[in-house]
């Protein structure tokens, strides 16, 4: 979750840009996001960035980044994401299945396969869950 303090810097900035150019969808480059993934890559370890506008898609993007590497890496066809009871991970479809809260996921289902949750702070149970399907766990 982001929490930005309204500076005069910051309306001076999405000013300029608002008159500049409002919105572009994903299939164009846009120079100024380009400028920004070079300047991450040069300081971080990360090789790529990826951009998204919420919590939710980063976390769907995480899902199916994980579910690509299981099948086409490691050759596992039902890869299991374990996250923890009470989580939060967003609202869209596999977020809501990744959230550990029923009250998100009430009158969504069916909700996505291959998702298990386990108590926070609970090795044992998370463990427990490694245990019974090693090969699927991710
Ligand atoms: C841990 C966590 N993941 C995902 C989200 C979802 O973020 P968004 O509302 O930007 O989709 C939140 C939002 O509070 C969060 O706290």
């Amino acid at each position: 979750m982001g929490v930005v303090a309204r500076t005069q810097g910051l309306i001076d900035a999405v000013t300029k840009q608002i008159e500049t150019l409002h919105h572009v969808s994903n299939l164009y480059y846009i120079p100024n996001q380009g400028d920004l993934a070079a300047w991450l890559v040069q300081n971080s370890p990360a090789d790529r960035a990826f951009f998204c506008n919420s919590g939710a898609e980063a976390n769907e993007a995480a899902i199916k980044l994980a579910r690509k590497h299981a099948k086409v890496k490691l050759g596992l066809e039902e890869p299991v994401i374990i996250t923890a009871l009470d989580s939060f991970h967003g609202r869209t479809m596999a977020t809501i299945t990744a959230t550990g809260q029923p009250k998100y996921q009430k009158d969504f289902g069916p909700l996505l396969p291959c998702f298990e949750y386990v108590p926070y702070n609970d090795p044992e149970a998370l463990k427990v869950g490694q245990d019974r399907k090693p090969q699927r766990r991710l």
